[in-house]
C-alpha cells in the first residue's frame, strides 16, 4: 500500500529537462506491458460470480500484470466473464462453469479462492466450516491436478482452517510448497488502518500499514497498533479499536441483515494482496511486505523456536515476498503487555482452528 518513487536515472546531463525519476506506477506499467507481450499469465478466481468474486474480478481486470483471468464458479461464470470481457484492458477473460474446473485451472500461475458460503446471522462457525471445508478440499484437489506450482490465495472462511485444508490436500498429492500458499488476512490490516485513522486523522490510512498477527477470526486477530508511529491511545481507546478490528466482519454481517458478509472491502483487500503477490513473483519487485496467514515451514529456520514454543504450524505474520512466494517470515514485532495478552488468547484458539482444518482434510479425502 506504500506508494513511492524509485530513483531511475534517465539521462546523464545534469541540466536535462527530462525528469530524473519515474513514478512507481509508470515503471510497473512498462514492466507489465512487456510481461503481457512475452508471457501468458493466468490467474483463476474460484467463486467468481459471488459477492466477493465479482468485484475482485473487476479490480483484477484492471491490472496489466494479468494476461488471462479465468473465472470459475458453479453458477453464472460465463455471464460474469462476458460482462467483464468488454472492459478495455489487455487481459482476456474466460468463464468456466461447474464441469470446467480443470480447464479453468490448467497451468495457472495463481489461484484465488473466494468460493463457498458467507456467514449469515445465526450461523455458527461450525455451520460455515461444514459447508466450506468440502468446497476448499475439492478446489485444492483441482490445484494439485491442474496447476501444482500455482500460488494459492485463500479468502474463504474460516481462513484459520481452510488454509490447513489446502496444505494437507497438497501434501497428500505430493505437491505441497508452503512458500506458495497464503490465507488472505489483508482485510484485518485494511480495517486497522481505517479505524485508527477515524481516531487519529494525522495518519494517512493508505500508507500506514498495520501489522496484524495471529489468525483471521475474532480473538485470533491481534493488531499491533503500538507500531504505528506516534500512537498513544488510552487503554479504553485500545479496547474499542481492538474489538472493532477483531469483529469488523460482524459489523458488516449485521448491517447487511441477512444479505451476506463483507464483499466490497474484501474484494479491495483481496485485489491488493493478489497484486502484491504478482508484483513480487512476476515483476520481481523486492521489499514488499504484508501480514498473511501462512504455514510457518515456509521459513522453517526463523520460525523454529516459535513453532516449538506454541506448537503452531500456521500463523499470520508479516511476510516479505520474493519470486518464490514467501521470501522471509519476519520476526514477531516487540509487543506491549496489552498486545501480549491478546496474543496469548489467540494462540490457544488458533490451535483448535488449525487442527480442525488439518483433521478434516486427513479424515475426509476426496473419493
Ligand atoms: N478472508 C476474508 O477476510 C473474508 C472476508 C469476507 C468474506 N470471506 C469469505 O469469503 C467467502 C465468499 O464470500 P461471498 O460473500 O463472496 O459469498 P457468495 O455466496 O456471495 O459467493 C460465493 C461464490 O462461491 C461459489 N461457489 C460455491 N461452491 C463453489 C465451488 N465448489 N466451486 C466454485 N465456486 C463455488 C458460489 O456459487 C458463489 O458464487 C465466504 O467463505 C466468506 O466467509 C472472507
Amino acid at each position: 500500500m506504500v506508494k513511492g518513487r524509485f530513483n531511475v536515472s534517465l539521462h546523464s546531463t545534469p541540466n536535462s529537462d527530462i525528469p530524473r525519476t519515474l513514478p512507481m506506477e509508470a515503471i510497473a506499467l512498462i514492466f507489465s506491458i512487456l510481461l503481457t507481450i512475452v508471457s501468458l499469465l493466468l490467474v483463476v478466481i474460484c467463486g467468481a460470480s459471488g459477492g466477493i468474486g465479482q468485484p475482485l474480478s473487476l479490480l483484477l481486470k484492471q491490472t496489466d500484470l494479468i494476461s488471462h483471468l479465468a473465472l470459475f464458479d458453479v453458477v453464472n461464470a460465463p455471464g460474469v466473464a462476458a460482462d467483464l470481457s468488454h472492459i478495455d484492458t489487455r487481459s482476456t477473460v474466460s468463464g468456466h462453469g461447474k464441469e470446467d474446473m480443470d480447464e479453468a485451472m490448467r497451468d495457472a500461475h495463481t489461484v484465488v479462492i473466494p468460493a463457498g458460503v458467507p456467514r449469515k446471522p445465526g450461523m455458527t462457525r461450525d455451520d460455515l466450516f461444514n459447508i466450506n471445508a468440502g468446497i476448499i478440499r475439492d478446489l485444492a484437489e483441482g490445484v494439485a491436478k491442474n496447476c501444482p506450482d500455482a500460488f494459492v490465495l485463500v479468502i474463504s472462511n474460516p481462513v484459520n482452517s481452510t488454509v490447513p485444508i489446502v496444505c494437507e490436500v497438497l501434501k497428500q498429492r505430493g505437491v505441497f510448497n508452503p512458500k506458495k500458499i497464503f490465507g488472505i488476512s489483508t482485510l484485518d490490516s485494511v480495517r486497522s488502518s481505517r479505524f485508527v485513522y477515524e481516531l487519529d486523522n494525522s495518519i494517512d490510512p493508505q500508507t500506514t500499514r498495520v501489522t496484524v498477527i495471529g489468525g483471521h477470526s475474532g480473538v485470533t486477530i491481534v493488531p499491533v497498533i503500538s507500531h504505528i508511529p506516534g500512537q498513544r491511545f488510552t487503554k479504553d481507546q485500545l479496547d474499542v479499536l481492538t474489538h472493532r478490528i477483531q469483529y469488523g466482519g460482524d459489523e458488516v454481517v449485521k448491517a447487511k441483515d441477512g444479505a451476506g458478509s463483507a464483499t466490497l472491502s474484501m474484494a479491495y483487500a483481496g485485489a491488493h494482496f493478489t497484486k502484491t503477490i504478482l508484483e513480487a513473483t512476476v515483476a520481481g519487485k523486492t521489499g514488499l511486505v504484508e501480514s498473511t496467514f501462512v504455514n510457518l515451514t515456509a521459513d522453517a529456520d526463523s520460525t523454529a523456536a516459535f513453532r516449538a514454543t506454541t506448537l503452531l504450524d500456521y500463523f499470520a505474520q508479516d511476510v516479505e515476498f520474493g519470486r518464490e512466494g514467501v521470501s522471509k517470515i519476519l520476526p514477531l514485532p516487540a509487543l506491549t503487555a496489552y498486545e501480549q495478552v491478546l496474543l496469548d488468547a489467540a494462540i490457544s484458539e488458533l490451535r483448535v482452528d488449525v487442527t480442525k482444518g488439518a483433521t478434516f482434510a486427513i479424515d475426509n479425502p476426496k473419493v
